[in-house]
């Protein structure tokens, strides 16, 4: 991990396409000193209308759209952005686009992604067995607290992992389940996701400090 020694401080770029309740989540953490030696760089957005943009805005960090879709070359672009920004850590945090194993190399071990779903230590594999011993399905890509609940399962849960070419299938940083209620519909069982992700991404960047610090 590179940090500069005048600064000990672990540079975050964090990506985002939407609300950007975790990107909140972890400027909570670091504006409350609940994440120590954290910084953010760089908030980057997929999308114009993106909330998160705003929250960045509001406190003063450095943010920027990148017009994905239209954009020949996002990835160089995004690159770049990151490097100039001296980025040591790239949090996707709700970021809609796939980044290309060429993009990912430049960047080994130093992305990371939220998945709205309980995915396996090694990131591989079909099924995962909850903490009462049931096997269920690996939810993977868009969709994933629908594929939940359409699969009928009673628990799920989100999923912090180093980013791989393979969508949603890296190794694990932690993760945590969520019970599904009765009477759940997508939007209330993400809402009730999000309120453990908010810890997660906080848990897994604290994390990524500390064995930053003591490697
Ligand atoms: C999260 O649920 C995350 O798991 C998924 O996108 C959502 C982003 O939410 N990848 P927000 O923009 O941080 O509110």
């Amino acid at each position: 991990m590179a940090t500069n020694p005048d600064n000990p401080c672990l540079r975050l770029a964090i990506l985002i396409s939407g609300s950007g309740s975790n990107l909140q989540a972890l400027i909570d953490a670091i504006e409350s000193n609940s994440l120590p030696n954290v910084e953010i760089a760089l908030v980057v957005s997929s999308r114009p209308d993106a909330y998160g943009l705003q929250r960045a805005l509001r406190h003063k960090l450095p943010a920027i759209y990148l017009p994905w879709k239209q954009l020949a070359g996002g990835e160089i672009k995004l690159a770049t952005l990151l490097h100039l920004f001296q980025a040591d850590l790239i949090v996707l945090a709700g970021w809609m686009h796939i980044l290309s194993a060429s993009f990912l190399d430049q960047f080994p071990q130093r992305v990371i992604n939220l998945h709205p779903a309980l995915l396996p230590d090694d990131g591989t594999g079909e099924t995962f067995v909850t903490s009462d011993g049931t096997s269920i399905p690996v939810f993977r890509g868009l969709h994933a607290v629908q594929q939940a609940l359409d699969a009928a399962v009673k628990v799920t849960g989100s999923t912090v992992h180093y980013v791989t070419p393979a969508v949603d299938a890296g190794p694990v940083i932690c993760r945590e389940e969520v019970a599904i209620e009765q009477g759940d519909n997508e939007e209330s069982l993400h809402q009730r996701l999000k309120t453990v992700e908010h810890r997660l991404i906080v848990e897994a960047v604290r994390a990524i400090v500390k064995s930053a610090w003591h490697t």
